[in-house]
């Protein structure tokens, strides 16, 4: 009896030694594997996003995940081999690939001196309502990751497909069939209705371009990019806006007042809109056959010839679609367009029309 009770107490007792041992020896491994990969990474010829996280200690970082993102690590994050994808003036984008899962993953890198402190309530209040944001027609926000020393990493899924700006000059013969030009308005109408009026708290999303449109296979729309302006300092929100004005995306009101609206994304909307029907870049400094979009909505409404701001391939390649039907989907653009804020539609009506230009 007492030698059993005895014989139980040593292995019980081992067997606790022995775990712990055991536990210690992977955390050691764990953090001797870390320092490795992060000494190793230059070595594959791929930049990888930790290079500008030397001397981090893991106390004071934090990873937020969000719905679908629960199975993100910090060391995922920080040891994925990444590829360049995009650069702006106030980050970077990786398309990185996580060791432990092999999921691909859109890293973006946020530079520290742009963004606003990430300690103040505000800040933690808009990667909540950012990450809480999940529509089919909008690229969601897995996890925020916000270092010691001010920088900070979104992480996002990876559409492969390419986005609209290409397709729209792609040479493509879907890009000039009618229902994709419908499905590609409708879809990111849809995202910027969800954005302004489906959520507890309004999102603007303050920098809609093509380039900012994602297309899956059957060409559905997915906006990335929402609500950057919220998380970036004044000058560097700023600069977003120079780009946009330089693109042709930016609202004419923008100049007098610097905060973006719910009215300067219809503005957006409605030069996509255009753009996707004409072809065309919204501006070109060089001034080739490109348009500048006031100059061109101006001078077609004046020549009354509204005709002029679509490819006449779009009616001959779709069957019966009458002319009418490609003039309304102009007239609502257009009117998204409109130089004052408080004529333009709003995210409601305009899904409401492109629906009845879609039956018609
Ligand atoms: C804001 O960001 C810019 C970079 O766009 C940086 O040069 C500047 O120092 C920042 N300003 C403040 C007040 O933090
Ligand atoms: C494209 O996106 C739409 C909407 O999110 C989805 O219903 C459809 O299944 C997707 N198509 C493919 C081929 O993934
Ligand atoms: C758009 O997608 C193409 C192909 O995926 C890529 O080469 C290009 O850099 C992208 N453009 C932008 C502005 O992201
Ligand atoms: C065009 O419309 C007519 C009548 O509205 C119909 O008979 C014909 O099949 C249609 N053609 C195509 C290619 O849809």
């Amino acid at each position: 009896m007492t030698r059993n009770h005895f014989l139980a107490l040593l292995l019980g007792v081992s067997l606790s030694v022995i775990s712990i041992l055991i536990i210690f020896f992977i955390v050691c491994f764990i953090f001797y594997r870390r320092k490795q990969s992060s000494t190793n990474s230059d070595q594959y010829g791929v930049e990888s996003p930790n290079h500008n996280k030397q001397g981090f200690s893991p106390e004071t970082e934090e990873l937020v995940t969000f719905h679908g993102g629960e199975d993100l690590t910090i060391c995922d994050i920080l040891d994925a081999p990444g590829e360049v994808i995009g650069k702006s003036s106030y980050g970077t984008l990786y398309k990185a690939s996580l060791q432990r899962s092999g999921k691909i993953r859109v890293l973006r890198f946020l530079r520290p001196v742009c963004t606003v402190r990430s300690d103040s309530k505000e800040f933690n209040g808009v990667i909540e309502t950012i990450g809480f944001v999940r529509h089919e027609n909008l690229v969601p926000l897995l996890g925020f990751y916000a270092g010691n020393r001010g920088e900070k990493l979104m992480v996002h899924p990876f559409f492969g497909s390419g986005n609209l700006s290409d397709f729209i000059r792609s040479g493509d013969d879907e890009s000039i069939k009618w229902i994709n030009i419908l499905t590609i308005a409708i879809g990111i109408s849809k995202a910027l209705d969800y954005l302004h009026t489906g959520m507890q708290k309004p999102i603007v999303h303050g920098n809609l371009k093509s380039k900012n449109v994602l297309l899956n296979s059957t060409f559905e729309p997915r906006v990335s990019d929402f609500g950057m302006h919220l998380l970036l300092n004044t000058t560097a929100g700023q600069e977003i806006l120079d780009v946009s004005a330089v693109e042709g995306y930016k609202a004419p009101e923008l100049i007098k007042m610097k905060e973006v609206s719910k009215e300067s994304d219809v503005y957006s909307l409605g030069v996509i809109m255009l753009e996707v029907v004409s072809g065309k870049k919204p501006i070109n400094p060089s001034g080739d056959d490109e348009f500048y979009l006031p100059d061109v909505v101006r001078n077609a409404v004046l020549d009354q010839k509204l005709s002029d701001l679509y490819r006449p391939e779009i009616l001959g390649s779709n069957g019966n679609l009458s002319e009418e039907c490609v003039l309304k989907y102009i007239q609502l653009a257009m009117s998204c367009c409109s130089p004052s804020p408080s004529l333009r539609p709003n995210m409601k009506q305009v899904l409401k029309k492109l629906e009845e230009i879609r039956k018609c």
